[in-house]
């Protein structure tokens, strides 16, 4: 075992308390409090989800708390209300009218601050110019955008006036915003002319442009701008949104919708070769996530809240953007890379804007640890109270690291686990009451109850490894697979019946505290994102040269995963150094920068299964360990281990 191994494995049983300052101020204080509300919650969900659902503002009340259903559930069934109305308008009433709702730098340095008032009046522009470009109700429009206020302000133009909006993230090339676009069936895209990210533009409008020449679907494209970059406008399909926006009225009414109407798809990555549009509702999404970032980031008035996540992700959604405004926080968000211009960035960040909550990933905390200490050392981060890491698994002496010298040992960290399809987080400390353990997501969020169970569904004792499902809904589930009823039913709810199978494994130990310990189907976490096996292997024989394709996920010190990918060559091509970038830069432009394979390795066969299966299990113990372990009887080429043996 090496070093690190054993000093991880002495983590293990550290128990670290909320420090007493933190506490003393803090909305859940003591263990007892999370138990005794915990146990409440459990015990009625209907009274308790209720009683938090009067947290938000509703125009007609529900008539009944949830339909008690796991598969289509249904969250306080008849009510209405608005989305943004509850970011926005009714934070006016109240005395946060000048209080900063947003504030953002750009990667360029450039910096704007909205107040709740200013960014209430861009959203009813935006909406303005939505409706005017024939946006109405249930209609979906694709949001392709930088990290700028503008793309927070389409997201909620959208929640207005009932249309629903699909974020893709900039990083996606236009292969993967096509497919995006055709499957949620938007007519209009909402983009900026670029972004900036390490000095450079990213072309978003070219990008766009390319996916629209490859459809008729798409019929109009409003363009912020952002960049002044060069770009291409079509008459009668593209508009620049500077131009759109004089003359439309400066207060747009927020639509009554009702409490289940849609209010985005998000896609993500499955074990299917195509993306799954997961669709979120308006009233149950709202209340669990404003509920849970009140209490998860123990929110307080004065606070500056920065989430590191991009929009383009449910992170971005739920926790950059809805519950923090629900709640009426400030927000922060920075534009671009963390490295750029200097590795300090963002510790300068925090220090200029005196950032009270920093909650970022399990990555870029390692790549914090591998720039090194001195780029923090010069910085005063004594604003900061409260961290959180979401995404993958945080090592435990990554967490220490976080909490030494980012925290300096004053703030608590919450490491939240949840997912694209849960909404909200459903596992995490409360930074006041709970002790972490690093490395541990901890316990269950209230009204929620996670269970590790073996392949027939029974609860497994402490200190065994099994699935990790949740038994029972909660307001913020998803409602469905966008146009995909099979999937759903037989992804979430099919392989044990009546829980919802989240596809990770887990641990629970003596205490109970949940340990999570990653992905268990062929969905791989590269940098805290979800990437298909399945994806990038279509990425790959949609070349030429590729024959057929394996892709497995191995740890990565930095990353969490690193893509392996395994292919074998149609006749003709042979394997070279070249083609190996060749195939990299192909699945780039395929999927995007963030599925490029950090290796290609070439056989002449790949394992398989009788049923004609690849056993991506066998490649990633060979990618590890250089020999097979598991069981290889029902591989049709007994061969194969001889001949990877040999690359
Ligand atoms: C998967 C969900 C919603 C968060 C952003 C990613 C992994 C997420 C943790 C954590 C261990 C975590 C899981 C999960 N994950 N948070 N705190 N500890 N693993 O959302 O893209 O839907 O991915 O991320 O494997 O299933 P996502």
């Amino acid at each position: 075992m090496g070093d690190q191994q054993c000093q991880e494995r002495s983590y293990l049983s550290l128990k670290i308390y909320p420090p007493h300052s933190f506490s003393q101020k803090a909305l859940i204080d003591t263990q007892q409090k999370y138990k005794a509300l915990y146990k409440e919650s459990i015990d009625n969900p209907e009274l308790f989800w209720g009683k938090v659902a009067q947290e938000i503002d509703w125009f007609k009340p529900w008539e009944k708390t949830s339909n008690g259903e796991l598969i289509h559930p249904q969250w306080f069934c008849g009510g209405s209300l608005n989305v943004s109305y509850n970011c926005l308008d009714r934070h006016l009433k109240g005395n946060r009218k000048s209080k900063r709702a947003l504030v953002w730098e750009g990667e360029n340095g450039e910096s704007l601050t909205y107040s709740y008032e200013e960014l209430t009046k861009e959203v009813c522009i935006t909406a303005n110019v939505l409706k005017k470009h024939g946006v109405g109700k249930s209609d979906t429009v694709v949001i392709y955008m930088p990290l700028i206020p503008q793309a927070i302000i389409t997201m909620l133009a959208c929640a207005r006036i009932g249309a629903i909006h699909n974020v893709v993230f900039a990083g996606f090339s236009s292969k993967s915003l096509l497919e995006r676009i055709l499957d949620s069936g938007a007519r209009l895209i909402v983009t900026a002319d670029g972004g900036f990210r390490r000095g450079k533009i990213i072309p978003l409008k070219t990008r766009v442009d390319e996916a629209a020449s490859l459809s008729n679907q798409i019929k109009k494209v409003l363009v912020f701008k952002r960049t002044g970059s060069a770009v291409q406008m079509i008459e009668g399909r593209d508009y620049w949104m500077e131009k759109e926006r004089a003359g439309v009225e400066e207060f747009c009414d927020p639509a009554v919708l009702d409490s289940e109407q849609p209010l985005f798809i998000l896609y993500t990555s499955g074990t299917t070769g195509k993306p799954k549009g997961i669709v979120h509702s308006s009233g149950g999404y709202l209340v669990q996530t404003a509920f849970s970032t009140k209490m998860i980031f123990d929110l307080k008035e004065e606070d500056l809240y920065w989430c590191t996540a991009d929009i383009g992700w449910i992170t971005g959604h739920s926790y950059v953007v809805y519950g923090p405004l629900a709640n009426g926080a400030s927000i922060f968000i920075y534009e671009g890379a963390p490295d750029f211009p200097s590795f300090d960035r963002f510790w300068q960040l925090i220090e200029k804007y005196k950032i009270t909550i920093f909650y970022t990933s399990p990555t870029a905390i390692r790549a914090f640890i591998k720039w090194g200490l001195q780029w923090i050392a010069n910085h005063d981060l004594s604003s900061l109270r409260l961290l959180g890491s979401v995404g993958e698994p945080i090592n435990p002496e990554v967490w220490m690291w976080f909490y030494r010298h980012v925290g300096k040992e004053k703030c608590p960290i919450v490491d939240t686990w949840w997912q694209t399809e849960t909404g909200s987080i459903l596992i995490s400390p409360l930074p006041g009451a709970t002790p972490m353990k690093p490395g541990s997501a901890t316990f269950p969020f209230f009204g929620i109850s996670p269970e590790v169970v073996d392949e027939q569904g029974n609860p497994l004792p402490p200190g065994r490894n099994g699935f990790l499902v949740i038994k029972g809904p909660w307001p913020s589930m998803f409602r469905g697979i966008y146009k995909d009823e099979n999937n759903y039913k037989k992804i979430y709810f099919s392989r044990i019946p009546g829980v919802y199978f989240t596809g990770d494994g887990a641990y629970k130990d003596e205490e109970g505290y949940f340990w999570i310990t990653g992905r268990i189907d062929d969905v791989i976490n590269v940098s805290g994102h979800r990437i298909g096996s399945a994806e990038v292997e279509n990425a790959l024989v949609s070349h030429p040269a590729v024959a057929e394709a394996a892709v497995v996920g191995i740890p990565d010190p930095y990353k969490g995963e690193a893509l392996i990918a395994f292919i074998t060559l149609k006749e003709g091509y042979l394997a070279s150094t070249e083609l190996v970038q060749v195939l990299k830069d192909h699945v780039v432009k395929e999927i995007g920068s963030l599925a490029r394979p950090q290796e290609i390795r070439f056989l002449d066969t790949l394992p398989k299964t009788r049923s004609g299966k690849i056993v991506r299990r066998l490649l990633k113990e060979v990618s590890l360990q250089g020999r097979i372990t598991g069981d290889t009887t029902t591989l049709e080429d007994s061969q194969f281990i001889d001949k990877i043996g040999k690359i």
